[in-house]
């Protein structure tokens, strides 16, 4: 094993990004909150620290710190990024001012002192940067190493061991970001690439065997999504015949899914699959609930009750495998609207004491594309690893009002044909999420000689990075019209298609 990089996380929005970039340069990383930093250092192959933005300004009182005159003392090389950049001033005696203005957003920056962690790079070229405090002198014995255009210090360094950024070279609008961040890597911390997410399944089965007790059994909610199919396989891998996945048909999947993800399951050598048709009950529960809220919780119930049903049949089971992945552990102070609620469903609520079950998340530790690169490695399909997120609730989260088979059946069909369309024409693979909404106000429309009174179907296409902000995608125009042709050629009672152009914030990706 190499070294790996820890991030100290001071809350800001872009510490789960460093973290990334560091991986995909073949580095593993972790984050730690700054009070966990010397436990972290204390177990050893550590080779650098990377310190995080932050939402605070660090004159602010209460402002979180580490001791830096601690870390001075070991070899360790440290970068600071935006609050570590003044986090470093401050604790190392440089100077620091409250701006009177805030800079954010792209800038130039003119590198004055070509240090390792600018080496091969331009003498010029644009970051992105978003505070109010600077530097405006860097601590005794240090040097600034490049300045804004407005003159202020945009990045410092001791020309040894600590480096600092006002800006932030994780973010793809900062130009060689990915160069600086490899530059601190291999020329500062003289780590070479040595990990990769799909040389880990080997390791991660291998855990997981030493870890289920030899006649011990295992269960698992498997969604269809890329999470928790690929930790089934994983399991399976590992325990053969001792794991049970179980398959809850809710009735709000999309179309074909349930057949879908069975085949694939049973291709993939899953054995002992229980597949429960629970359609009825679901939507039993749901008639004439219009509240957003109220459905999620109805759902996130119901589902726990299904699958406690069928879990409690199967004797000596110990363990429930879940598909958590790393974001949904390490929280950056912030979470989105929905997340409790997305864990409340990721951990089948308080099923694990109620079971007396113990919980099994080989996927605890990597993010969302390295997940997909294991998928890969284990031979899951396409259709699995390269499937749009699908929100736990269904489709009942895209159905405003409440929810029916009518509405169901439109929801399904319309999003199927949007899917299909995006995919012909290679804009499926490009943006986050595409699907058909549905709700209550209706549109006239003609049909032979006969008006009729149909529904409105909105098409909802987004691009975004991780599902916190969203951009509308600006879709062309042949596309949409082919989409919304057949939407009302095909889909029973609709009479007219919309399309969202709202983007997260101020709206949300799903209606409801
Ligand atoms: P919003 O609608 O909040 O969605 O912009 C952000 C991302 O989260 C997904 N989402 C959910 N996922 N349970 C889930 O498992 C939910 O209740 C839920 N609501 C939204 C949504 O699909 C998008 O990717």
């Amino acid at each position: 094993m190499g070294l790996r990089i820890v991030v100290v996380d001071f809350g800001g929005q872009y510490t789960h990004l460093i973290a990334r970039r560091v991986r995909e340069l073949g580095v593993y990383s972790e984050i730690v909150e700054p009070e966990s930093l010397r436990e972290a250092l204390e177990k050893g192959g550590v080779g650098g620290i990377i310190l995080s933005g932050g939402p605070k300004a660090v004159l602010e009182a209460g402002a979180p710190t580490i001791n830096l005159n601690y870390l001075s003392r070991l070899d360790i090389p440290i970068l600071g990024i935006c609050y570590g950049h003044q986090l470093m001033a401050k604790e190392f005696g440089g100077e620091l001012a409250r701006s009177s203005y805030r800079e954010y957003g792209r800038m130039k920056v003119r590198v004055i002192h070509e240090d390792e962690l600018f080496r091969g790079l331009p003498s010029s070229f644009w970051v992105w940067m978003s505070h109010w405090d600077t530097v405006i002198k860097p601590p005794e014995g240090w040097i600034a190493t490049s300045i804004s255009e407005k003159g202020i210090i945009t990045s410092m360094s001791d020309g040894k061991r600590f480096y600092s950024t006002q800006f932030h070279p994780e973010v793809s609008h900062t130009e060689y970001g990915s160069k600086i961040l490899e530059n601190f890597l291999r020329k500062i911390c003289k780590i070479n690439p040595w990990w990769s997410p799909g040389d880990q399944v080997s390791r991660i089965i291998e855990e997981i065997r030493n870890t289920v007790g030899e006649d011990e059994r295992v269960i698992c909610a498997v969604s269809g999504g890329v999470d928790s199919v690929t930790t089934a396989v994983l399991v399976s891998k590992a325990v053969g015949e001792r794991l049970y996945s179980i398959f809850i048909d809710t009735g709000l999947l999309r179309k074909n899914e349930r057949e879908n993800v069975e085949n694939t399951l049973r291709n993939l050598g899953i054995k002992n699959l229980i597949v429960v048709d629970a359609a009825g009950r679901f939507l039993e529960k749901l008639k004439g609930v219009r509240d957003p809220e109220e459905k999620r919780k109805i759902i996130g119930e119901e589902f726990i009750r299904v699958f406690e049903e069928v879990s409690s049949k199967i004797e000596n089971v110990r363990w429930l495998a879940q598909g958590t992945i790393y974001p949904d552990r390490v929280e950056s102070g912030k979470a989105s609207r929905h997340s409790a609620l997305i864990k409340s469903h990721h951990n089948v609520g308080g099923l694990p004491e109620k079971m007396s079950l113990k919980i099994l998340e080989p996927l605890r530790d990597f993010y969302k594309d390295e997940v997909r690169a294991i998928a890969k490695k284990l031979g899951i399909p396409r259709e699995i690893w390269a499937r749009h997120p699908f929100p736990g609730p269904g489709l009942a989260v895209r159905i405003i009002g409440e929810v029916n088979e009518e509405k169901l059946k439109i929801c399904r069909d319309a999003s199927a044909i949007i899917e299909e369309e995006l995919m012909k024409s290679g804009v499926y693979d490009m943006v986050w999420q595409a699907f058909a909404v549905v709700g209550d106000d209706r549109w006239i429309g003609v049909m032979g000689d006969d008006r009729i009174e149909g529904y409105i179907v909105t098409i909802r296409i987004v691009e975004s990075i991780d599902g916190m902000t969203a951009d509308w995608h600006r879709i062309d125009y042949e596309i949409i019209d082919r989409i919304s042709r057949r939407i009302t050629n095909e889909v029973f009672k609709v009479t007219m298609v919309t399309y969202a152009v709202s983007s997260k914030p101020p709206s949300t990706i799903e209606p409801c």
